[in-house]
């Protein structure tokens, strides 16, 4: 009887409101956003980890001496401010992409992640904007990038600003 009237209680309440993204910023990586990025990118390939940690302050040194960019997403989710009673008028990291430049007129893209909670919102392809704007700040004329052969995600993502296959 108990059970039955408490299943009967959970499916009159409306189920739980999936996070969503209410204001979104891209802006430079600080020194401060790290544990936070490393909080998101610990499973990003679920078991075999990420390299992310190995290059973060590498990438955040370069940029503070003008080489490359180092890209960070800071998103107001709602609900998840209010729920743990703090205000978050800056927004907490949810994504993060590099800008390399190779060459004087050539950029490489890498490091793109998104955290896996706060996907298909349209942050991937906010960093991906933002960051074709800094590598054509840098002096890029061409820009590239990696991914594997079955990352249908990322594949879409940089179709979308007119990538295409070239190995
Ligand atoms: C790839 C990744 C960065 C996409 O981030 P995201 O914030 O979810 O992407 P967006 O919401 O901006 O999606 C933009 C477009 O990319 C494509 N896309 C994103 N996720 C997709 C998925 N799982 N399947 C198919 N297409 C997908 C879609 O075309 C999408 O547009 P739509 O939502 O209007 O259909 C994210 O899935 C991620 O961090 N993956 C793990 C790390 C990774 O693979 N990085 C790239 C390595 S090079």
């Amino acid at each position: 009887m108990g059970e039955q009237h408490d299943d009967e209680r959970r499916a009159a309440q409306p189920r739980a409101r999936q996070p969503e993204v209410e204001s979104l910023t891209v802006r430079p990586a600080r020194a401060a956003d790290r544990a936070a990025v490393m909080a998101f990118c610990a499973r990003t390939w679920g078991d075999d980890g990420d390299y992310i940690p190995a290059v973060w302050d590498e990438w955040l040194m370069a940029m503070q001496v003008g080489q490359g960019a180092l890209l960070v997403a800071a998103a107001v989710v709602t609900g998840q401010s209010a729920a743990l009673g703090t205000a978050e008028p800056a927004g907490r990291p949810v994504g993060l992409l590099h800008v390399r430049m190779v060459a004087d007129d050539e950029a490489w893209i890498e490091g793109v992640r998104v955290d896996p909670t706060e996907r298909r919102q349209g942050i991937g392809r906010s960093l991906v904007a933002r960051g074709l704007v800094a590598a054509r700040e840098q002096g890029a004329a061409v820009a590239r990038f990696f991914t594997g052969a079955e990352n249908v995600a990322s594949q879409q993502l940089f179709g979308g600003f007119g990538f295409t296959r070239v190995a």
